[in-house]
Order: C-alpha cells, then sequence, then structure tokens
C-alpha cells in the first residue's frame, strides 16, 4: 500500500466534501435562481399586458364617445378611437426609450386591419390553439425571434360587443373613412363572441437570464475561492500543530532507537515548545519526555556500570595471567636453577 501523508489525505478529503457540496449547492442554487428569472420575467409581462388591456378600456369608455360625433361627420379616420391604435401607439411610446427597444406588443390576426398586425406562424399557432378552446385564458413560454430570446405572454382577443362589429362586420358597414385609411381588405367578417386575434406581449429574456447567471458565477465564484481558502489554512494549520510537532517527536524517537546521544534534542527549543502545550499533542510531548530522559539516564547508568565490570574483568585476568606465569613448570623450574646457581656462587665464593 502507498503511503499517502496525512496532510494529502486531508486535502484530498476535504477537497471531496466542498466539491460535492458545491456540486449539490450549485445544483440547486441555479434551478432556484432561473426560476426567478423566470418569475421576474413572467412578472414584468403580466404588468406590461394588463397595462395595455387598461389603455385599451381607456380608449373604448373615454376616448371614443368624446369622438364619436366626429368620426361620423370626419372624412378622414380617426384612429384614436380605436383601441387597437391606442394601446399599439402608446407600447411604440414605451418602446422607444432605449432600455424597452427589445420589448414587443401585438395584437395578432389573420386578416388584419392593420397590416402590421399580420399574424405570423408562430402567433398564428398560438392563436388556432387560444380560439380552438382548448387552451383557454393565456398560454405563455420562450420563442427565439431575430436572434433574440423572448418571454410571451398571448391572450386571446374576443369580440365581446355588438360595437365591435361597427367596423369589423363588413366593409360596408363599416365607416366610409376607415375604407378610405384601411382599405376593405381586413378586419371584416367578424362575429361575436369570436376569437379573432391574439394578444401577445414579448418581454426579452437574455438580458434577465445573462444577469442571472452572472450572479450564478458570482456567488459560486465566492463559495469556491473561500473553500479554497479554508483547505489551504486547514492544511497549513495541520502541518504547523500536528505534523510538525510529531516530526520532532519522531526524530527524537529515531535517534533513541539508533541509541545516539540525544541529550541536546532533550533540551531543544522544539521540543519545549511542544511540551508546554496545554492540548493532546502537548500532553503526549510531556510523557514522551519524561521516558526519553528515563531512558536517558538509565541507558547512562547501565553504561557506567558496564564499564566498570569491564575494568574489574580486564583486572582479573591480568591477575590470573600473572599467577599462571608464576605458577607454570617452566618458572618454577627456573626459580630453582636460580637458586642452585646462587648457591654454586656462594661456594666458589668460600673456595676463594
Ligand atoms: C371605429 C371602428 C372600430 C371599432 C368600433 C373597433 N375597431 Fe378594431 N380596429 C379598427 C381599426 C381602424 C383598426 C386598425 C388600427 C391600427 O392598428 O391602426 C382595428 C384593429 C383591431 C384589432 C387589431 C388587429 C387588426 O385588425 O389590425 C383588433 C384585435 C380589433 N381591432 C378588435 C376590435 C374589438 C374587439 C373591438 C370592439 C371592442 C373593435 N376592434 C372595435 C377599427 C375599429
Amino acid at each position: 500500500m502507498s503511503r499517502i501523508s496525512l496532510s494529502t489525505r486531508f486535502t484530498l478529503i476535504l477537497s471531496g466534501v466542498f466539491l460535492v457540496g458545491i456540486a449539490l449547492g450549485g445544483a440547486v442554487y441555479w434551478r432556484g435562481i432561473q426560476n426567478r428569472a423566470q418569475e421576474q420575467i413572467a412578472a414584468q409581462g403580466l404588468l406590461l399586458i394588463e397595462t395595455m388591456n387598461a389603455v385599451r378600456g381607456y380608449t373604448t369608455q373615454n376616448v371614443r364617445p368624446l369622438l364619436a360625433d366626429q368620426l361620423t361627420a370626419s372624412p378622414e379616420f380617426i384612429s384614436e378611437t380605436v383601441p387597437a391604435y391606442s394601446a399599439r401607439t402608446v407600447f411604440q411610446n414605451f418602446r422607444d426609450q432605449l432600455d424597452f427597444s427589445t420589448y414587443l406588443y401585438k395584437e395578432a390576426a389573420l386578416s388584419p386591419t392593420n397590416p402590421l398586425d399580420a399574424a405570423d406562424e408562430f402567433e398564428a399557432d398560438l392563436l388556432a390553439q387560444l380560439s380552438s378552446g382548448e387552451t383557454s385564458g393565456q398560454i405563455s413560454g420562450f420563442r427565439e425571434l431575430n436572434g433574440e430570446r423572448l418571454f410571451y405572454i398571448a391572450r386571446p382577443l374576443t369580440i365581446g360587443s355588438e360595437s365591435c362589429l361597427e367596423c369589423h362586420s363588413t366593409p360596408e358597414q363599416a365607416p366610409a373613412s376607415l375604407i378610405a385609411t384601411y382599405g376593405d381588405k381586413g378586419g371584416f367578417g367578424w362575429e361575436l363572441g369570436q376569437v379573432i386575434a391574439v394578444q401577445v406581449i414579448y418581454v426579452p429574456a437574455d438580458e434577465v437570464f445573462n444577469a442571472a447567471l452572472r450572479n450564478f458565477s458570482l456567488v459560486m465564484g465566492v463559495f469556491v475561492v473561500t473553500f479554497a481558502l479554508v483547505i489551504l489554512l486547514s492544511n497549513f494549520l495541520l502541518k504547523r500543530y500536528v505534523i510538525q510537532p510529531v516530526y520532532v517527536l519522531s526524530g527524537l524517537a529515531d535517534k533513541i532507537s539508533a541509541d545516539e546521544n540525544y541529550s541536546n534534542e532533550l533540551e531543544s527549543k522544539a521540543l519545549q515548545s511542544i511540551t508546554t502545550r496545554p492540548d493532546e499533542l502537548g500532553s503526549l510531548a510531556q510523557v514522551f519526555k519524561k521516558m526519553a530522559t528515563d531512558v536517558y539516564e538509565r541507558t547512562g547508568m547501565l553504561k557506567s556500570q558496564v564499564n566498570q565490570l569491564i575494568i574489574k574483568i580486564d583486572e582479573m585476568r591480568r591477575k590470573q595471567q600473572v599467577s599462571e606465569v608464576v605458577e607454570s613448570e617452566f618458572f618454577t623450574d627456573l626459580q630453582k636453577r636460580a637458586r642452585e646457581l646462587r648457591e654454586k656462587d656462594k661456594g666458589e665464593a668460600a673456595t676463594d
């Protein structure tokens, strides 16, 4: 099994936990932020479509009665009396502001009075859905238009009163001024209660989603940096407070097992600073130091006892060698001959 250092293991575990945390948290956050962006766009769309309906209502209830007499008398058609016109004009004013230039409002019909209101394929499809009765009320969603992602809310426009038919039944019944201005091609043949157009509001979605993405990236970036800092810091602290002291202790243990002189290490500042720590490693170091000191003293004592023994043994050995020499046959023989020689010397001296 390969050895993995404590700090590497620690870093790996922490990174794993953080990665899982970031992935899970990120997924949840991303969903939340997307939902919020969509809600925000939908709220904008709803606000605008209701505003347009208010403008339409104002035109029908306030403007039209005032101009009704003029409309019949005037040779020129007064578009200001038409709800569809006022809604489009008001929205055009709103779009003229730079920030809202990408917003769109349309009352799209298959055969409109104003060609500008002609439904495109997508809108025709919406109209078909809304007039089929399968989907009532409103449809909303996203569509791509001119390379831009737009959120739309679509509602049916119905011929709700007889008054509409003054202009929208047949060209013959419509005011002559209307025909003079708009022609007799579109906007006719409509019936009471019929869904004749789809009212659609388009709100640019890219901006809001991009903002959400920027927000997301920022928050995730802060998370990742924080986690990286936490990992680095914990690694640093682990080294400083755990691994470094363990190195000092294991270095000392190495010297003890190799029977080297470690009296300097016992008094070293490094060991001193560990033993004074108030934590678990501090008490371990204290016990270890005490043990090492005991071992040091005991080995010292043992060594000096062994030395004394050696000296004694040497002495005894030397004595034994001397006595061996003294007691050997050769030596006694030598002694005997020496004595004889001495006696012979004495005899000769006496004869002289
Ligand atoms: C005085 C005549 C007149 C009356 C009444 C009238 N309209 Fe119109 N309508 C028009 C004209 C003109 C336009 C084109 C306005 C424009 O956009 O320039 C139009 C446009 C529309 C449009 C947009 C599609 C298109 O054809 O361009 C719808 C939808 C519409 N009318 C529905 C209605 C409804 C619903 C009523 C009844 C509440 C109604 N109209 C009453 C004259 C009238």
